[in-house]
This record gives C-alpha cells, structure tokens and sequence, in this order.
C-alpha cells in the first residue's frame, strides 16, 4: 500500500461520525495488519514512541486485549487501566483521572465507560486522540468495524446485504454501531426479539423490526446474534431464559428459516444454550473466532490512523 490518505479525524467516538470512505480506508488498512498478524514475527516498528492508554471503567475481555495486543504489535508503549486498582476506586472524577493522564503525554486513549457519552466527554476536554471501547448503551463503534471487516472477508461487499441482528437490541451498543454502519453501505438491516428488549424507537432508525425470528432470518445474509445482558436487565424484561431462548434463541432448527449460506456472528461473550445453540456457535457458519482475530488488526488500523504518521505507509 503505497501513499495512503491521511485519516480525517482526531478520534474514534462512533460509527455515525464516519463517512464509508473512512470505513473502507480502515478495513483496507486492517488488511495490512491482519497479514502482520499471521507473520511468525507480529510486530511493526509503526508506533514506535507513541503512547496509548487502555483506561477501561467496564469489564472486557476481547476489546481490552486486542487494544493492548493492536498497540504493542505496533510498538507503542501500552499502559492498562483497571478502576478496580486505580484511584478512581478511592473517588477521583473522570476527569480528574483523564486529565492526570494526560499530563503523562499520550497519544491515544482508549476508553470504557458505562455512561453514554463519556468518551465525548472526554474527547472535548483533552488533546490526545480518544477511541470508545464502548460507552453504555450507545456505541462500540471498533466492534462494528471488525464486524464489518468480517463480512467484507467473507461476503465479499458490505452493500446489498441482508442483516438481522437478534435478541437484545435495547442494550446493546453494538447493534447501534452496526446498524449505522451497513445502512451506511446501503444494506438492509432488521431488528428481532421480545418488544421488550427492542428500543422503542427502533422503526426510526431505519430498522425493520420483527417479533418473530424465523421471518427476519428469512433471506438474511448475516445473522448478528447479540447477548442477553443479564447485568443491565432491571425487572421483568423476560418471561424466563428458557422462554427466550425457546422463542428467539439461535440453534440448528432456528436457523433453518436463514439462507444456507447466511454467516452467524456474535460479538461475546456468549451466553451458550440462551441466545446460541452451542452447535451453531462452534459450527461452520459461526465466524465468532474470526471476529476475535479481526479486532487485533483493526484496532491495529484505528491506532495506526489516529497516532501513526500522516502518509507513511501502515507496515514495514
Ligand atoms: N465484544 C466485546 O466488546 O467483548 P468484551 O466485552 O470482552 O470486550
């Protein structure tokens, strides 16, 4: 890759504040990185002397360690931060602690919060670059992007497509981030599950919104399974898991209404035997893993954007 644009934004806050150049420019240079990823030596001198700060207030698994993987891959210097063993735990504010970081001159911080908004919060108060991992229910706009790098891998396009995200939308952040992404890309996109654990403005999104599985798999190319957030669940959204499981859970009979050659994701962690049959979820239409893989190279490509140099090329 040769002569690359630089990338328009100072920060990575949500998908809607990008334009699908931008997403296309980001997956092509998670393609680069993606290849790095699979060399017996992982690793490029692009971020040599850069900072970034993992600073995560939520628990995670995959986004924590692929940010910290996508930045040393890239030789930054990665510092991570749990609240569990920081001063937040003694009181500090948010911004108190965003800007103690500061004042330690990253390039990049990478933020987890469970309020809304918090990594805009942030972005208007500092200078360094802020990408949200995450920020309650609003958008986990890196998650869209390996999701999206997924189906580009596979599909072949991002445009055209049938996308049925399943379960509870109402909760997740990542059917918000995906849901503007592939409508960006001119797919359809339609919701499924209980009312209850639709959002009530779901039609005005853009969505199709079903409340019964086996018609929004019908013709679906990806079949987006998401979790049953037990922890955000306040009273009676659901009759019972079994119930829900029965009624909206991904399994080898359910699917049956989807094409044959329909992928099945899930951007974990998992719920076995709730919102995903355990075969579907190790079966050959399941891409779980391969979305796991992704996120290395694209949080490699989002960092790479935001803190590498301006019209080099993303790897040696
Ligand atoms: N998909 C996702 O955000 O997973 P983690 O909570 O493990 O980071």
């Amino acid at each position: 890759m040769s002569a690359p644009r630089p990338f328009r934004h100072r920060h990575l806050l949500d998908i809607s504040g990008l334009d699908p150049r931008d997403i296309v420019q980001v997956l092509d240079t998670a393609e680069v990185f993606f290849e790095v990823s699979r060399r017996p030596v992982r690793k490029v001198p692009t971020l040599r002397g850069k900072t970034v700060i993992n600073l995560f207030y939520e628990a995670s698994t995959r986004t924590r360690t692929s940010f910290e993987l996508a930045g040393k891959r890239l030789s930054a210097d990665v510092v991570n931060i749990s609240t569990a063993t920081s001063s937040v735990k003694k009181g500090e504010t948010l911004l108190d602690t965003v800007r103690t970081l500061e004042a330690m001159r990253p390039d990049v911080v990478v933020v987890r919060h469970p309020a809304s908004g918090a990594p805009h919060f942030i972005a208007d108060r500092l200078s360094c670059s802020i990408v949200n991992a995450g920020d309650g229910l609003h958008a986990h706009p890196t998650q869209a992007l390996l999701d999206a790098f997924i189906v580009r891998r596979r599909l072949g396009t991002l445009s055209g497509l049938t996308v049925t995200i399943c379960g509870d939308v109402k909760h997740s952040r990542v059917a918000r981030s995906n849901a503007e992404l592939f409508q960006a890309f001119g797919s359809k996109v339609r919701f499924v599950g209980p009312r209850t654990l639709l959002p009530p403005n779901a039609e005005s999104l853009g969505v199709e919104v079903f409340d019964r599985l086996a018609p929004a798999l019908e013709g679906a190319n990806v079949v987006m399974v998401l979790r049953i957030q037990q922890e955000r669940l306040e009273g009676a959204h659901l009759p019972s898991l079994r119930e829900y499981s029965r009624t909206f859970g991904i399994n080898e009979r359910t699917l049956a209404a989807a094409p044959p050659e329909a992928i099945v994701m899930h951007p974990g962690p998992m719920n076995r035997g709730v919102e995903i049959d355990a075969k579907v979820a190790d079966g050959p239409r399941s891409v779980v893993l391969d979305q796991v893989e992704a996120g290395v190279a694209v949080r490699m490509a989002i960092l790479y954007q935001l803190a590498g140099e301006a019209g080099t090329a993303p790897a040696a």
